[in-house]
């Protein structure tokens, strides 16, 4: 189960990745916001590193107008690594390094075709488990 948010800035774009997860019949949860009407991008981060943190979800999907906000936010919750990816590179060594579990993008700065692709690289590429990425992510908590 993938859960996904976003703020108004991150809707759109959010709209577009829904549909992509539904043709690849990925299932998810959608945390909000459900209009595009201003709304604060800290309440969906929460919610959606709420969710990973006590294991309703396995990965999450964060989208803000620049991706940076909602990171950001999401970052503040111990145990939450968020990774803002503009390309697939990003997406993927995020994942095999940082065992990052939530992707956050920026409504405003990528294109959907773009942003579909890094979600994909993302949700499909596996954490290395090397012993080095393992002791720096310990780092990173302690
Ligand atoms: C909202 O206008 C915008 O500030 C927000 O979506 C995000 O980009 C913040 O980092």
């Amino acid at each position: 189960m993938i859960a996904i948010g976003s703020d108004h800035g991150g809707y759109a774009l959010k709209q577009e990745i829904i549909k992509h997860l539904e043709e690849r019949k990925i299932t998810y949860q959608d945390f909000g916001c459900y209009q595009e009407t201003s709304c604060d991008y800290p309440v969906y981060a929460k919610a959606v590193a709420k969710a990973i943190i006590e294991k309703e979800c396995e990965l999450g999907i964060l989208i803000c107008g620049t991706g940076i906000g909602i990171s950001i936010a999401a970052n503040k919750i111990p145990g939450i690594r968020a990774a803002l990816c503009t390309d697939c590179f990003c997406a993927e060594a995020t994942r095999q390094h940082n065992d990052a579990n939530i992707l956050c993008m920026g409504g405003r700065v990528v294109g959907v075709g773009l942003a579909c692709k890094i979600v994909d690289t993302f949700l499909d590429t596996p954490f290395s488990n090397d012993e080095r990425h393992i002791r720096r992510i310990r780092l990173i908590e302690d």
